[in-house]
């Protein structure tokens, strides 16, 4: 592979959406920020140069940091933030991983205008497991807020109560026509009749998984979370924050200056929080320039809209989530660890703690709301978690006692779970390197019910099983999928229900551990595992980076 340098400035942008005009953090004053495009094998350098008041950092979301996990970029976890004036270079490999994946901000929410796609092409002169494309354009799905984000998430941590939801969802930074007033910010996306585009979509939204569709077209999906899947067609397609998904669209030669919507909407299990506004794109035909009539004479069929899945549709997350399967080919073989090393069982959820005195708490029933791993809500330290590690010194960092038994196994046809108690501290899992891990993942949520888009840093798991109701030790494991899993680095814990993934420990370092909703990320639904070094050279850690930020 070859080197790639990128120059992130970290500056001001005063950005209009729904008539109102912000100031907002923007790399190189772009909103979305620019696309990272590399191959597979290339090493990635991005100098990122902070120069606001706002502390900064970066993730590259799914790529995996094999060897370079100083590179990860949460704030606090793998590094200290870059503050204003400093800089710092992220610097990586890109191993084994081709397809679409996206880099964020990974600091409070600066995320909400700090994000964009990294693009991963196969290596030079290896073809696409499937029809090569004509065109490939990236969608990336975002919220706007008419007021600051930063000031969204602080009331919140401070009164206990929920985030004021966003004022539109947003494809490549645009809402459209189906909100008021807004449709000169429309994405448009040109098309020829008769080509193969490969749409590579990206869920960069805060708190929504979203349905998307584009009425009169289906969708081949063909890859996600930059793994190759079995290809399979699909009205519709669910995806997660921190998820990515490459669909091919193939346009038909029948519809000559043509326009069609695609549009995106959130998924919520639970009733009544979301709100249920639509951002919408629109797909625009080209005419034809050997056309027989002139452009004139062609009948313009009428604006369609996609009928997109309702609000709670259960049943068709399921489906399409079972629908996902590693490509599993010789050449991209799905490499399922099959005897496992360590199992665990983590309940997910989200609940509420109690109210300080003489503070007023908008949370439920004058409680706050709080979210947590195995009733443990975790507290991001001063200091990075991975320096304490490397250096030997997490006393009064983190302590290495995650609990993780005995746990009281969660009952849904019992008393509801005790998720009002949460305990805070920073407590972490140890694992030996190479490490075959099993980890279920229980859903008990006593509110808010939606799923649950859990991502791990520094590693690709397989989704093995999952289900709904109480995950049964003795029964579950027997059908779980060893064959041909999905692969990725990001998976909804279903409400009311459990996920069982797997995934070898094989790179050194700190990895977070979360739900991609970020007000849970906020709540506290998040922890970190430590993966210690191997015995061999090219098995150990890295010392940090002479320009890594200190706290
Ligand atoms: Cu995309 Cu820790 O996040």
């Amino acid at each position: 592979g070859i080197t790639r340098h990128y120059h992130f400035d970290i500056k001001y942008q005063n950005v209009s959406r729904l008539w109102h005009t912000k100031r907002m953090v923007t790399v190189n004053g772009m909103y979305p920020g620019p696309s990272i495009i590399a191959r597979e094998g290339d090493r990635v350098l991005i100098k990122v140069v902070n120069h606001v008041q706002e502390n900064i950092s970066i993730h590259w979301h799914g790529i995996r940091q094999l060897g370079s996990g100083w590179a990860d970029g949460p704030a606090y976890v793998t590094q200290c933030p870059i503050q204003k004036g400093q800089s710092y270079v992220y610097n990586y490999t890109i191993v084994g991983q081709r397809g679409t994946l996206l880099w964020h901000a990974h600091i409070s929410w600066l995320r909400a205008t700090l994000y964009g796609p990294i693009i991963i092409l196969p290596k030079h002169g290896l073809p696409y497991p499937f029809t090569k494309p004509h065109k490939e354009v990236p969608i990336i799905f975002g919220e706007w807020w008419n007021a600051d984000p930063e000031d969204v998430i602080t009331q919140a941590l401070q009164t206990g109560g929920g985030p004021n939801v966003s004022d539109a969802y947003t494809i490549n930074g645009l809402p459209g026509p189906l909100y008021n007033g807004s449709a000169k910010d429309t994405f448009k996306l040109k098309v020829k009749g008769g080509k193969t585009y490969l749409l590579r979509l990206i869920n960069a939204a805060m708190n929504d998984e979203l349905f998307f569709s584009i009425a009169n077209h289906t969708l081949t999906v063909v890859e996600a979370d930059a793994i190759y899947v079995k290809p399979f067609e699909t009205e519709t397609i669910l995806i997660a924050p921190g998820q990515t998904t490459n669909v091919l669209l193939k346009t038909k030669s029948e519809y000559p200056k043509a326009t069609f919507l695609m549009s995106a909407r959130p998924y919520a299990t639970g009733q009544g929080t979301f709100d249920n506004s639509t951002v919408a794109g629109i797909l625009e035909y080209e005419v034809p320039p050997h056309s027989l009539h002139s452009t004139t004479s062609i009948k313009k069929l009428p604006l369609l809209k996609p009928i997109l899945p309702a609000l709670n549709d259960t049943s068709f997350a399921t489906k399409f989530s079972n629908k996902l399967r590693s490509l599993g080919s010789p050449q991209f073989p799905a490499n399922v660890p099959l005897k496992v090393d360590k199992h665990f069982f983590f309940t997910i959820g989200l609940g509420t703690s109690p109210c300080q005195q003489n503070q007023t708490c908008q949370g439920p029933n004058g409680t706050k709301f709080a979210a947590s791993v195995n009733n443990e809500s975790f507290t991001l330290p001063t200091t990075a978690l991975l320096q304490a590690h490397y250096f030997g010194k997490s006393n009064g960092v983190y302590s290495p006692n995650f609990p993780i038994s005995p746990l009281i196994p969660f009952n849904y046809t019992g008393t509801p779970p005790n998720n009002t108690m949460v305990s805070n501290g920073t407590k972490v899992v140890v694992v030996p390197f190479n490490t075959s891990v099993e980890l279920v993942m229980q859903d008990t949520s006593i509110l808010g019910a939606e799923s649950h888009p859990v991502h791990l840093h520094g590693f690709n798991f397989f989704v093995v099983g999952q289900g709904f109701g109480n995950f049964d030790p003795n029964k579950d494991p027997l059908n779980f999928n060893l064959v041909d899993p999905i692969e990725r680095n990001t998976v909804g814990v279903p409400s009311g229900g459990w996920v069982a993934i797997r995934f070898l420990a094989d790179n050194p370092g700190v990895w977070l551990m979360h739900c991609h909703l970020e007000i849970h990320t906020s709540w506290g639904l998040k922890m970190a595992w430590i993966v210690l070094d191997g015995n061999l050279p090219n098995q150990k850690l890295l010392p940090p980076p002479t320009d890594l930020p200190k706290c």
